[in-house]
């Protein structure tokens, strides 16, 4: 038996090796900004953002003063509620976002706080559109080894307030959106149940393919008005380079993660892709012969939520009807840094 000093819970290490998701949830702003209302701001229109992305419409903040950990803790009680669980159950925090409220501390701790987790441990996970893959990659570790029962994903971003809403930012400005998905992940409690595979990469050979540049503590000072006025404190994307790597990558990637599952492609009842563009998953559904039915696709109500896609897609789709207990579910995304993961799980 281990006991856990903080929360004065016990369990069996012996106990089940396998985690898995016991409960989503989800949560976005109400404002709605279609394709016409950036074209207002922007040379751009409704037919080119549809074409090219499959964006028809994203969320954004309703007013000053609303931070990812705000968008998160709706999503947060959603998914502990899904779980079966109170707020008080949760052992740990997992926050990912390229878009924290404030540069330090990080959401995690915030989040925490407003779900009333005094001592709780909150790690902020800083890797973009795989955020989510990399936090339950640790989640899962965390929970196969006994020393965390019930740990909170939130992936949560606010994008709104950092891009640039004029025709230099317009091709980043219009795919991305904000919004929260959250995910419970515990023990395995049925022998089939639980994640199969988790696999991870990067190469940072692609950093400067898609990132902010500035504020950077590589300046002195860090911030300056002629990076202001060149726009290097905006997201900058080569999108023709990352939209080539992604089509490669994530295929590769998913086909590894059903191979280390030891699961045929037929077997997937649900993937669930990173929402960067509607072509770059149909390509990849395609690559691994998965019918468009059985792909989840929700950007053409929310854009990019970079961390947030694959909770909020889940969360959805567990709602749904499109997924339940004993679902086998595959999971790929790849984006900035670069950073791309895979993963299989049988809910
Ligand atoms: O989640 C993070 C990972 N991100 C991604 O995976 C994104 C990957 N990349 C993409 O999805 C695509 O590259 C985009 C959707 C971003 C762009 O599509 P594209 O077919 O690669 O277009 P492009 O960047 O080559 O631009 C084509 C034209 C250009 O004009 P010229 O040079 O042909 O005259 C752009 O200036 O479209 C122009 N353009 C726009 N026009 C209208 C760029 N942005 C816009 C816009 N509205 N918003």
């Amino acid at each position: 038996m281990r006991s856990d000093p903080g929360h004065g819970k016990t369990w069996r290490m012996s106990e089940p090796v396998r985690s898995t998701i016991i409960g989503a949830g989800h949560y976005v702003p109400s404002k709605v900004v279609t394709n016409d209302d950036l074209a207002k701001l922007m040379t751009t229109s409704d037919e080119w953002i549809v074409q090219r992305s499959g964006i028809k419409e994203r969320r954004y903040i309703e007013h000053d003063d609303i931070g990812a950990s705000d968008l998160a803790l709706p999503a947060a009680k959603m998914a502990i509620e899904h779980a079966g669980l109170e707020p008080k159950d949760i052992d740990a925090i997992i926050f990912a976002t390229l878009s924290p409220d404030y540069n330090f501390p990080g959401s995690g701790v915030l989040l925490g706080h407003m779900l009333g987790l005094p001592g709780v441990p909150a790690l902020d996970v800083r890797n973009q559109c795989s955020g989510f893959l990399y936090s339950l990659s640790v989640a899962d570790a965390w929970v196969r080894a006994g020393m965390y029962k019930n740990v909170l994903i939130a992936g949560a971003e606010v994008h709104s307030t950092g891009i640039e809403l004029a025709d230099r930012g317009r091709d980043v400005a219009v795919l991305f959106g904000d919004g929260a998905g959250c995910a419970i992940v515990s023990r395995a409690t049925d022998p089939n149940q639980g994640i199969k595979s988790i696999l991870l990469h990067a190469d940072g050979v692609g950093a400067p393919d898609l990132w902010v540049e500035c504020p950077s503590s590589r300046r002195i000072p860090r911030l300056t008005k002629e990076m202001m006025d060149e726009g290097r404190t905006f997201p900058r994307m080569q999108g023709k380079q990352v939209f080539r790597w992604a089509v490669e990558k994530m295929p590769e990637v998913a086909q590894a993660a059903m191979d280390a599952a030891k699961i045929h492609v037929d077997d997937i009842d649900l993937f669930v892709p990173h929402q960067a563009n509607m072509r770059i998953n149909q390509m990849v559904g395609m690559k691994l012969n998965i019918p468009q039915e059985k792909i989840v696709h929700n950007i053409e109500k929310y854009g990019n939520t970079t961390a947030a896609t694959i909770p909020l897609g889940l969360s959805e789709a567990w709602r749904e009807g499109k997924c339940k207990r004993g679902s086998n579910i595959l999971m790929a995304a790849f984006g900035a840094g670069y950073t791309w993961g895979g993963a299989v799980l049988t809910l």
